[in-house]
């Protein structure tokens, strides 16, 4: 009995780690549905939106034409693809990119592309404080969650609330 009460709790803490994980993270294509291509003006795509530590940039393009490579901002404002900090291109033109790092990354499109507007800069920032949590606090929801992120959904409070109670009843 003992031992399936540990398996219980390990498992439902996977539970709630892999939860806060998938809707905390966002994936950004990067260029929406224009993908990675030229003429697009990246500047303008990526003040729209704001990064957060923990999110993903994926990267679609044509993979006879394109690459995608991090480099420096002095090799970003010149389109200098020759010291890039690293390539992120795997061959296949669908290339993921997590944004762990709190700075601003540079991407550029080689051979050339990079003049015709194939470059990004991405200023990737910590993730927002939560909202303030008054209404939520009535839910029960362990203050750790709530502090976690301020991104998760109310929807997935509530699903780990449940959880959560269920190990408290257990226990
Ligand atoms: C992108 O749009 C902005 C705002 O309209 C403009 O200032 C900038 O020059 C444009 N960049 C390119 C590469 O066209
Ligand atoms: C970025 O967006 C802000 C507000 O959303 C706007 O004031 C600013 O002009 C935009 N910058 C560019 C380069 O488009
Ligand atoms: C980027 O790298 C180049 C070559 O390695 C270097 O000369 C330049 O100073 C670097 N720029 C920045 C902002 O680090
Ligand atoms: C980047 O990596 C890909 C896949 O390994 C490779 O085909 C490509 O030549 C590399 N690009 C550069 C500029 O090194
Ligand atoms: C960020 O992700 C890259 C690629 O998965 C990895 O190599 C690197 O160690 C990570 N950096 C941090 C600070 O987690």
């Amino acid at each position: 009995m003992e031992g399936m009460r540990k398996m219980v709790y390990v498992v439902g803490c996977l539970m709630m780690f892999f939860m806060v994980q998938n809707v905390s993270a966002v994936r950004y294509t990067v260029g929406g549905n224009k993908g990675w291509s030229p003429n697009v003006n990246y500047t303008l795509w990526a003040n729209a939106t704001n990064f957060y530590n923990g999110d993903w940039l994926f990267f679609v393009y044509d993979r006879y034409q394109q690459n995608v490579l991090e480099v420096n901002r002095t090799d970003f404002e010149s389109c200098n693809a020759e010291h890039f900090l690293q390539n992120w291109t795997t061959g296949a033109g669908r290339d993921v990119v997590p944004l762990n790092v709190t700075k601003t990354y540079y991407f550029i499109s080689g051979k050339g592309f990079c003049y015709s507007g194939m470059k990004v800069a991405i200023p990737v920032s910590n993730p927002p404080p939560p909202p303030s949590a008054a209404p939520m606090k009535s839910t029960g929801v362990p203050r750790l969650l709530t502090s976690f992120r301020g991104r998760i959904r109310v929807s997935t409070l509530f699903a780990i609330a449940a959880v959560w109670d269920a190990f408290i009843f257990l226990w």
